[in-house]
Order: structure tokens, then sequence, then C-alpha cells
């Protein structure tokens, strides 16, 4: 069932093109419109919507982390992402022109269940980004957008995530369209873009033989940091995530623009920093900003690893590793930045031994609180 691969881990990283095509399919029309009627919302309970919650757990809420980069943009709808086993202890302000989105890989998760109960209550409208059809998550929301991932056995997400972030950008897309669009010409370029999604993964995965040679590298250490800005930022949590769950490796992800205000004491001779470089083309000067972070933590003695988009000369001086991807756009570039990350920290819990689809301690659905 394995289909030749080692791990299902391994299998379902390798899936993620067709996931992600499958999630797309039938969703993107002609004319660059979505075609999302399967969303039982009413428009005009949609054009009310002044505020959107994303809810969810773990991976689901790096993927509701970038959600909200790319619905603020599109839509200038304020957005707030929380953790759902925070979210309802916090008298959070909801009403009928609440959007709460929550998103389950399982459609199972407790803690996200009760988030989206506590919504209801409150009469917001619950759109639940679920993968596990007729699950309790999806039952219980007003509308559901499925993803197409197929069934995840890995305990670690990896295509469930992938299809996650694009389910988002299917959302927030969504709601542009049906509020009317600022930029309408970005949105329909963005629709293009997300077409050439399944291909630049597809891309990505080719490549990925030195990275599975740099992790059996990185599997005697004892931390890894993550860096990343803007998009980049959940990224790097997702990536530090799944090596602390896979590898058992102490790992944190930080935003890049922290990193001066404290944990850059963390830096010591040879600790690794992977850095996931915002595309050269992202707004307000970021890249240039993440590429004098990589300087400076390599000046205080850190290995760099770099994930840089392609022709982005900049970060070469200071890589020590320089993993490239596809040119995407900045708010799409997660699909194809997290696929390294999910390789790395997959080979690296194998150089170690360790059971990559069964990490201990964990269950891959949580239904208890
Ligand atoms: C990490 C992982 C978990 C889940 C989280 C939510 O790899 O899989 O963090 O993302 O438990 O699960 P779902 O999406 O099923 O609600």
């Amino acid at each position: 069932e394995k289909g030749g691969y080692d791990w299902f881990m391994l299998k379902e990283i390798a899936e993620q093109p067709r996931a992600v095509a499958d999630t797309l399919l039938g969703r993107l029309g002609e004319a660059g419109e979505l075609v999302l009627d399967e969303v039982r919302l009413s428009y005009e309970d949609l054009r009310g919507i002044d505020k959107v919650f994303v809810v969810a757990c773990g991976t689901a809420y790096h993927a509701g982390l970038i959600a909200k980069y790319a619905i603020e943009h599109w839509t200038r709808i304020p957005v707030e992402v929380e953790l759902a086993s925070e979210f309802r202890y916090r008298d959070p302000v909801l009403d009928r022109s609440t959007l709460v989105v929550v998103i389950s890989q399982s459609g199972e998760t407790m803690d996200t269940l009760m988030a989206l109960r506590h919504a209801k209550e409150q009469k917001a409208q619950v759109l639940a980004i679920c993968n596990a059809n007729g699950s309790t998550i999806p039952r219980e929301s007003d509308a559901v957008l499925y993803t197409h991932a197929g069934p995840e056995v890995a305990v670690a997400s990896t295509k469930g995530f992938l299809t996650q972030v694009v389910a988002c950008y299917l959302v927030g897309l969504f709601l542009a369209q049906v509020r009317g669009v600022k930029y309408a010409d970005e949105v329909a370029a963005i629709v293009e873009d997300l077409r050439a999604l399944p291909d630049a993964v597809a891309t990505v995965l080719e490549s990925m033989e030195p990275v599975r040679e740099l992790a059996r590298s990185l599997a005697g250490e004892n931390t890894l940091l993550f860096l990343g800005r803007h998009v980049g930022y959940p990224v790097a949590l997702e990536g530090a995530l799944k090596l602390k769950e896979l590898a058992y490796i102490h790992a944190e992800g930080f935003a890049a623009g922290e990193l001066k205000h404290g944990s850059i004491a963390l830096i010591d001779q040879g600790t690794p920093v992977v850095v996931v470089v915002p595309s050269p083309r992202s707004r307000g000067s970021v890249h240039g900003k993440v590429v004098s972070n990589i300087q400076e933590v390599r000046a205080r003695g850190a290995r760099t690893i770099v994930i840089a988009e392609e022709g982005d000369e900049d970060v070469v001086p200071y890589a020590d590793h320089l993993i490239r991807v596809p040119r995407t756009p900045t708010l799409l570039a997660p699909v194809v930045t997290t696929v390294p990350l999910q390789v790395l920290a997959c080979e690296i819990a194998a150089t170690r031994g360790l059971d990559v689809d069964q990490p201990r301690n964990l269950a891959k659905s949580v239904t208890v609180e």
C-alpha cells in the first residue's frame, strides 16, 4: 500500500502535485473566476461579513496563518487566526457578520469542534475546510470546502497541509469575487498562477536528493532554527513542527524580523538555521531584510540552509546550503517552500532510525480536548 515507498509519509509527500491539482479541479473557471457553488453560504451573507476568524490546531493552524495574509490582501476584510484550543476560552467577539473558517484534515479534532460549536452558538457563520468526507466538523458547519488530498495515513500532515493552504486561497479569492474585487486584475492573474502550482510542486520534488543528503548530515543535531517572514513565517513554524514531531529534535520557527529582539542570542558556532526567503518581488523590501538576516546569523557562526527561488542570486554568498524552488507569486510561495522542509524532517527522522509514520506520543486524530 505504500506504493514502493518506505513510509506513507514519503508517498503522501510525492502525491502532493496530484493532491493540489485535485483540490483545484473544477473550481477555477475559464474566465479566471472561482466556481465554488458547493460552498452553501448565501452571497448576501458573504457580502455582509466584516471579520474573518480562522481557527485550527497544529499544522492546520499554520495553514490558517498563511490564509490571513492572502484573505486580507485580496478582500480587505480583517482576519484573525487563532488556535482552536484557545479560541472559546477567550470570549471572542462573534456575531452574524463574522465568518469563522475552521480547518481540519480529519474533521474530528475535538479542540476545533468545540471552537466551531462556540462560534455557532454566537451566531457566526462557519465554513469548514476539511479532508474527510462526512466527518463531524463539516457536518456541524454551515458550509464546507473539501480538500481532495485523499486519505492521509502518516501521522504528520503533508498533503493535508498543502491542500488546506490551497483551499484557503480559494476561500479568499471567492470572498473577493462575491464582494467585488479591489484588485480584479491581480485576482484573475492569481487564478492562473494557482493552475501552475501542481507542476511547481512536482519540480520541487524532482530536486530533493541534495536535501536528503543534507538531512543525513543534520541527524545528529540537538536544535534547528527556522526563519521566515511574511507567508514564509508560517512555513518556518511548519518546518519546525515537522522536525519536532518526526525527529524529536528541538526546533523553533521565528519571524525573521524578531530575531534581533532576543532569539539571535541562541545562535552559536555551527547552529543550523533554515531560512525561507521571500520572493525578490515581494512588497516592502522584505526580501532584502531576510537576506540581511542570513548574513547576520552566519556572521555569528550559523550554518545556513537557505530556501530561495530560482534566479535569486542575492542569497548565494551567505548560503552554506542552497535549496532552489520555482519562481512563484509571493502569496502562493508556501505551497512550494514547505515541501523541502517536509522532506528534510522525514529524512532526518529516518536517519535517526525513527518510525516516520507513527511518531511517539502522537495520534492521527486528536479526539480529546
Ligand atoms: C502535524 C499534525 C497535527 C494536525 C492537528 C490538527 O503534522 O498533523 O498538528 O495538523 O492535530 O489535525 P486536523 O487537521 O485533523 O484537525
